[in-house]
């Protein structure tokens, strides 16, 4: 995985939330939530940045993505999900 340096900023204010957060911060936990249990990947939330107009926001190692719909949200992870999406249900990687 490719997880270094990770760093993902959720703005969960108000109008981010409403307009897509609350259903982005689902896709985060799904993709990315073994990384996060493993400190690999950091996830933090914050409130309003006074950009609500060009929300639902959310920061990935610093650059900002703006109107992050689910699509856009799943293609920027893509690339830090590998192992997460390869692991079964008992988390252990399967061997052909
Ligand atoms: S609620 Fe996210 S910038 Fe205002």
């Amino acid at each position: 995985m490719n997880t270094s340096a990770l760093e993902i900023i959720i703005c969960m204010g108000s109008s981010c939330f409403s307009r897509g957060n609350n259903r982005n911060i689902a896709i985060i936990e799904r993709m990315l939530g073994k990384a996060v249990a493993r400190n690999v990947c950091k996830l933090e939330g914050h409130l309003c940045q006074n950009s609500c107009t060009r929300g639902p926001n959310i920061s990935i190692n610093g650059k900002v993505h703006n109107e992050v719909d689910p699509v856009t949200l799943m293609a920027l992870l893509a690339p830090y999900a590998g192992d997460d999406a390869g692991d079964d249900q008992t988390g252990q990687r399967g061997e052909t």
